[in-house]
């Protein structure tokens, strides 16, 4: 049993922070996690602004909703949420919902394209080849209107009230397939690290330019180690092998450009999902996560630092995480099944009241692959049933 400290002395973790030009009210981050569920054509359903009441409820200091594309072509869920000038009405109401609960609380948007990641009502695109069947290779102008997507939808995300976006880079989405080793196509968008990274800081550099003198916070999840070949995290497109190098690169080079924050994560939902998400036989994969933290943090300059990956330590967490702030590894700890399991889990903890822990059983990422509503089949009726009703599948 490792050593942790008193899990009642947790004042760091209940002391506020900065991101950006703003204060968190407190260090827990709770991660984006697609629950779904929303309505034809991508707006939010009443059942979505349920969710995000409850985790205002909790009173997170961060919240970052979920992944929302930037096209209803790339999405990874059937019912995921798109941001366009025709929901934007659904997204203001979301985050005025959420505000009128828990208004110091910093509500993110998650701004993304599914890539090959796209589910089976959207078109799997990427960068390159690698024989997987079915795969559109996007040309160098599809690129660039995919770029020209994101920042609208950063914009549109501004304008619907949030305090700010999270650029998805992670977990295989088109973000994260740009920016790999792999990537080596011979066009503006692929071989040098320059060409691969151009996705993200020229859209950064127009991003500043419009919200910079703002307190519009601009941040960004990233797959430190993706754990394929080629993938974020290693040294050549060939190699499997985990070399930070490039990563710690693109970090400085976030930092420098005014990035405010990096979540960082790893691994790839569906490829090496336990990178991603330890389970309870990969228990141990929760220290490569500070490890990465610790080795983001040597570059990251001002930018605030989120880790992952806390839900499968459970109680444990709160004192490992209290350890990770003094220690300087991260700002916010981040959770997210535990955000399914209990969106209320802050302010229990603060209030002494029990929490619903997660057990780590999988049912959510069932029910992600079966692309129905999601969320926890332990804690709550309606995902269990729904669990129950599509087994048969
Ligand atoms: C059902 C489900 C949905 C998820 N949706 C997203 C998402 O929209 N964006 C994202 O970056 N990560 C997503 N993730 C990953 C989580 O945010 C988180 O990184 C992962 O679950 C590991 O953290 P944890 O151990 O605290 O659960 C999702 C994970 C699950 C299980």
């Amino acid at each position: 049993m490792p050593e942790y400290v008193d899990p009642k002395n947790l004042e760091l973790l209940f002391s506020p922070a900065m991101i950006g030009k703003k204060e968190a009210p407190n260090r827990f981050a709770s991660q984006p996690m697609e629950g779904n569920d929303g309505e034809n054509g991508g707006a939010v359903s009443e059942r979505t602004l349920e969710r995000y009441r409850s985790l205002a409820r909790g009173a997170w200091g961060i919240t970052v909703v979920e992944a929302i594309s930037v096209t209803s072509d790339a999405l990874a869920r059937n019912n995921g949420l798109v941001i366009n000038r025709k929901n934007l009405d659904s997204f203001k109401r979301l985050v005025d919902e959420f505000k009128k609960i828990h208004p110091e609380g910093i509500l993110l948007f998650q701004i993304s394209h599914a890539g090959r990641k796209a589910g089976p009502l959207s078109r799997k695109a990427g960068m390159y080849d690698d024989g997987s069947e079915g795969l559109e290779i996007l040309s160098e102008k599809r690129v660039e209107e995919i770029r020209r997507n994101i920042v609208e939808g950063v914009n549109l995300s501004a304008e619907a009230g949030a305090d700010g976006v999270d650029f998805k880079l992670c977990h295989g989405y088109l973000g994260s397939e740009i920016l790999r080793p792999a990537n080596q196509r011979n066009d503006k968008w692929g071989g040098s690290y320059e060409n691969r990274t151009r996705f993200l800081f020229s859209s950064l550099q127009e991003l500043k330019a419009l919200h910079g003198h703002t307190d519009f916070i601009i941040g960004s999840r990233i797959s430190m180690y993706e754990g394929i070949r080629g993938g974020c995290g290693t040294v050549a497109g060939d190699s499997v092998l985990e070399d930070l190098t490039e990563m710690k690169r693109l970090i400085a080079g976030m930092a420098e450009a005014g990035m405010d924050y990096l979540n960082v994560s790893a691994g790839i939902p569906g490829y090496t999902s336990e990178i991603t998400r330890p389970t309870n036989q990969s228990r141990w994969f929760y220290l490569h996560h500070f490890r990465y933290c610790r080795e983001a943090r040597e570059v990251s300059g001002n930018m605030s630092l989120i880790g992952s990956a806390y839900t499968i330590l459970k109680e444990e967490s709160l004192s490992y995480g209290e350890e990770n702030v003094k220690n300087g590894l991260m700002d916010f700890i981040g959770y997210g099944r535990q955000s399914f399991a209990d969106p209320l889990f802050p302010a229990k903890i603060l209030n002494g009241e029990p929490v619903n822990y997660c057990t780590a059983c999988s049912g959510c990422t069932k029910l992600m692959i079966r692309q129905v509503n999601d969320g926890c089949v332990i804690f709550d009726s309606y995902y269990r049933e729904m669990l129950k009703s599509t087994s048969k599948r």
